[in-house]
């Protein structure tokens, strides 16, 4: 029986692409669901072109961030997840709803955790002048960007290196960490997984 894999984007989600083509063959896991809280989001219609089911809950739609914290989770209960992935998904989450799901959520965070929680983390990583960059995925936790490190991939800062150049050289290592990460833990490892741009990366069956 495979694992339910949940899958949250607010955006164009490229890591969940990512992430579901990852689960086939004998990956122990499959995704469930792909939700938006953005109706717009370009993730939805590749979620849909890949046969995902997928969801929609506006965050605009509500009065505050508990209620559409519980409005999430109940339709996440609808789809039983064993495991969730946030991807690009650009809402912090209530304390109350992360302790529902607490062990089993998942996020990759575009910056080598625990510099730069938060946002802007490539503009941040080259204002303080760092030769490394990177992207983690971690447990969630109540605190933000903070839970117990999974597996991180590193790569050099270059010289030049803008905001945006550094992202789009970032996007691909993120396209190959989250995955790994996944099927280490559906396979039951939560040992951190650390990897960088030089060396082999794992195929996402490995
Ligand atoms: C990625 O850089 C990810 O690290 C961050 O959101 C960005 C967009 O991701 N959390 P996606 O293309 O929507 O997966």
């Amino acid at each position: 029986m495979s694992l339910r894999v949940a899958i949250l984007i607010s955006g164009s989600g490229s890591n969940m692409v990512a992430l579901a083509r990852s689960m086939t063959g004998d990956h122990p896991a499959r995704p469930c669901l792909v939700l938006s809280n953005r109706p717009g989001a370009g993730g939805l219609q590749k979620a849909a072109d890949l046969g995902i089911p997928t969801e929609v809950l506006d965050h605009r739609a509500f009065d505050n961030r508990a209620d559409f914290d519980a409005a999430l989770d109940a339709v996440l209960r609808r789809y039983s997840p064993d495991l969730i992935c946030l991807a690009g998904f650009m809402r912090v989450l209530t304390p109350d709803f992360v302790t529902g799901w607490q062990g089993r959520m998942l996020n990759i965070h575009p910056s080598l955790l625990p510099k730069y929680r938060g946002l802007d983390t490539h503009a941040r990583a080259l204002e303080a002048g760092d030769a490394d960059h990177g992207c983690t995925v971690h447990e969630v936790t109540a605190d933000l960007d903070d839970g117990p490190i999974l597996g991180q991939a590193r790569l050099a800062i270059r010289p030049g290196d803008t905001p945006d150049t550094l992202a789009a050289r970032l996007l691909p290592l993120e396209h190959r960490l989250y995955p790994a990460v996944l099927r280490r833990v559906a396979g039951g490892c939560r040992a951190p997984l650390m990897l960088d741009d030089s060396a082999p990366f794992p195929s996402p069956q490995a």
